[in-house]
């Protein structure tokens, strides 16, 4: 018999939510909404479509494995040299090639809970060990995860913002950190979020730093626009990613990826309108929560973090919203089991969002009232 190590055998498989054309004839709708993948409301980036169009007709060739053109568009804007970054498919990927260069058996990935589920999963994945600290009011708490280092971490992984929570650690508290931990440990900082964040606000921007144990990752997925084509890099000391680039996939990213990504790097007018749209949907969004009563948590990225009074109420939520054709994420898998993440849309998916949500939360409200008057009634 074939003996499928333990951590294989103990890993949940991926549950891809249905695709929107099944759904929409499964529950009979008229109307889907996705806003459950923080994803780009508004397509990709109208360059990284010309470049798409332009370069298709080479598709037949493999791809450059050093992705030179797109690394030189990431070394430009960043000022950085180009040995210092590496590109691959998404974040996620990424992850895993942090993983597989720098851990052993029975070493270490340490991180907070309620933190990007791509992180528990690609660490699970590989048989590592995945130490979490709690989060502290729903922040990542960069004091207990000092406080947690053991003999056996090799990795530490930091997202700011954070995903499902949106919040953010400041300059001053990235930097105590990073003069603390110890140089033989990587520091992952992952700001796959931080074009979102509004200018002037106390966040350290990973790119500016050149300490020896950081590596920081960005990801084309979300204010880009790109999720579907796969395409993040990373940013770090040169003997680091000289080392990544032994266990990379050889052809990686792909070549419409590649294009795309330069492109859409340059593609300002784009990133301005992402972030403006994001702001105005994301102002609607609270000014209902906040009227209706739902308790949220402040953020800093395109989505916001619902919390629901209980996980089974969060599930029904998610339920109601779905039946309803709106698909919300429950965080229950990323730690937060009361936890709904919404990300921002196009204005009428806002509308269309808003009024579900709050036929579906009133709906909850009073069935939970009328669950108390029955308590009551029977005291
Ligand atoms: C913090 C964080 N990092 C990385 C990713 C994944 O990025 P990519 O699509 O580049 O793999 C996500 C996606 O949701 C995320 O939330």
């Amino acid at each position: 018999m074939i003996n499928i190590p333990k951590w294989v055998k103990d890993l949940q498989p991926y549950k891809p939510g249905k695709p929107i054309s099944e759904l929409v004839d499964a529950k009979n709708l008229k109307r889907i909404v996705k806003l459950a993948s923080n994803e780009n409301p508004l397509g990709p980036s109208p360059k990284a479509i010309e470049a798409i169009k332009k370069f298709a007709s080479e598709s037949h060739r493999y791809v450059d494995p050093a992705s030179t053109e797109l690394v030189k568009a990431i070394a430009r804007k960043y000022d950085k040299k180009s040995g210092q970054i590496i590109c691959g498919h998404g974040v996620d990927n990424l992850l895993t090639y942090y993983l597989m260069a720098f851990t052993r058996e029975h070493d270490e990935v340490l991180t907070s809970g309620g933190t990007f589920i791509g992180l528990y999963v690609n660490t699970n994945k590989i048989g590592r060990q995945l130490t979490t600290v709690p989060l502290r009011d729903y922040s990542i708490d960069l004091n207990a995860i000092y406080s947690n280092i053991s003999p056996r971490t090799k990795i530490i992984y930091l997202a700011n913002p954070n995903n499902p929570t949106g919040t953010i650690f400041s300059r001053g508290q990235f930097e105590e950190f990073m003069i603390k931990v110890p140089k033989d440990i990587i520091v992952l900082l992952d700001e796959a979020y931080s074009e979102y964040v509004p200018p002037g606000t106390d966040l350290p921007n990973g790119t500016d730093y050149d300490y020896e144990n950081l590596i920081v990752s960005r990801s084309f997925s979300k204010c880009h626009g790109l999720a579907g084509l796969r395409v993040g890099f990373a940013i770090g000391p040169e003997n680091l990613i000289k080392e990544l680039y032994k266990v990379k996939l050889t052809f990686e990213p792909n070549h419409c990826a590649q294009v795309a990504a330069a492109a859409a790097l340059e593609d300002n007018e784009f990133i301005a309108r992402t972030i403006e749209l994001n702001k105005k949907s994301l102002a609607l969004m609270i000014a209902k929560f906040d009227q209706l009563g739902i308790d949220r948590i402040e953020s800093y990225a395109n989505f916001i973090l619902m919390l629901m009074p209980s996980e089974e109420i969060a599930a029904d939520f998610c339920d109601q919203c779905l039946k309803r054709g709106l698909i919300l994420r429950h965080v229950r898998p990323f730690g937060i089991a009361n936890g709904v993440r919404i990300n921002s849309g196009t204005e009428d998916e806002t509308i269309f969002a808003i009024d579900v949500i709050t036929e579906v939360y009133r709906k909850l409200l009073d069935s939970q009232t009328a669950h108390a008057g029955n308590f009551e009634d029977n005291g």
